[in-house]
């Protein structure tokens, strides 16, 4: 089964290289039943945050599997994040443990920092609106020592970073006793990250791709703070990766995903259409070769391309720890 394909995290721990990314979905029938058919198919690792509001709706639908001897807790690779808002030394522990209770689980098997810059903390929900975010510093050496004692307690098997840079995860790796397991960032066939992948495979992190279909749902996301829809790379319909999908009777998105797999990357494509769910896992029978590998390393665009740059919270990037270029 193509969940079977794993990339190997420090410690031994095994990670399906294709995920199943839950951004944006809050909706309780539509998750459920997505999350079913995933799970039908052949997923077995899951990708969720504390700031998706639909924790406690994966903990529902995997207790049902639990409980009906289909699956076993062991079966699964469970991803979960620290918001923004706990990132600080004194709320990781508090926030790890909301999100243990929203999965009903007692443990996760990956726990990341969301995003490198934090912002106060009021009652320990959800993030304020973009207009009253207020960021305060982030020492990432403290954190990160939270961060380990969460693996020492128990609470998550391998810890890592998102949406940091290479000068911030060196930051992470140098002061650390367990080390960043894995780097989630925006990493597509426009959006190469060729000298941050090559930096952390270099460290040993496992690089997990998000956004790797280049997010084409985002607009909806940023329209609910009122913002302009954004000009988003179209790599589904992109000529180059349709020639390349033709020639090995695959679709745009199975390139697209096979492309990050042979550059060694997992990649957590998000669906809740059942036919693109089979389709986006269907990427093990096929391999890309040196003149398709060429044609798409040459379709990168770079920064220009990044559909997820957080601008839609303005203040963050006044911050010393925003990790993207302004
Ligand atoms: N760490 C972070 O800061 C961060 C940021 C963003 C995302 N993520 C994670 O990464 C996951 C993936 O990123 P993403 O959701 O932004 O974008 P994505 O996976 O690149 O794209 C998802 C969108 O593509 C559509 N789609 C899926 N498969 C398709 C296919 N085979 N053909 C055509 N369209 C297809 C989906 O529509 P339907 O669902 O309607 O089928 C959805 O609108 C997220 O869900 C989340 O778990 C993490």
């Amino acid at each position: 089964m193509a969940a079977k394909i794993f990339k190997e995290l420090p410690g031994g721990l095994k990670m399906p290289a294709i995920g199943l990314g839950t951004w944006q979905v809050t909706n309780e029938a539509e998750l459920e039943n997505a999350l079913n058919a995933a799970l039908e198919i052949g997923y077995r690792h899951i990708d969720t945050a504390f700031v998706y509001q639909n924790e406690h709706i994966i903990g529902r639908v995997l207790q049902e599997w639990f409980s009906s001897g289909k699956l076993k807790r062991e079966d699964l690779f469970i991803t979960t994040k620290l918001p923004m808002q706990g990132v600080h030394q004194d709320r990781v522990e508090l926030f790890i443990k909301k999100s243990l209770e929203n999965l009903q689980l007692d443990y996760v098997d990956l726990y990341l920092i969301h995003f490198p810059v934090g912002i106060k903390h009021d009652d320990g929900q959800n993030r304020p609106p973009p207009e009253k975010i207020q960021t305060e510093p982030s020492d990432h050496v403290a954190i990160w020592k939270k961060m380990e004692e969460q693996v020492d307690a128990g609470r998550t098997k391998t810890i890592g970073v998102s949406n940091f840079n290479i000068r911030q995860v060196d930051t992470v790796i140098k002061s650390a006793r367990i080390k960043p397991a894995c780097l989630q960032i925006e990493l597509h066939v426009y959006l190469q990250q060729r000298e941050l992948v090559n930096f952390c495979q270099q460290n040993g992190l496992v690089v997990v791709a998000y956004a790797p279909l280049g997010s084409p749902g985002y607009n909806k996301f940023t329209a609910q703070f009122g913002n302009e829809p954004k000009n988003l790379p179209d790599m589904l319909n992109d000529k180059t990766i349709k020639k390349i999908a033709t020639k090995h009777k695959k679709t745009n998105a199975q390139v697209m995903l096979r492309y990050l797999l042979q550059r060694n990357i997992v990649a957590i494509p998000k669906s809740v259409t059942p036919a693109r769910l089979k389709e986006n896992i269907d990427v093990f029978d096929f391999s890309l070769d040196g003149v398709d590998m060429k044609a798409l390393d040459d379709l990168e665009v770079g920064e220009e391309a990044r559909v997820c740059d957080f601008k839609f919270f303005p203040t963050l990037l006044q911050h010393p720890e925003f990790p993207f270029s302004k």
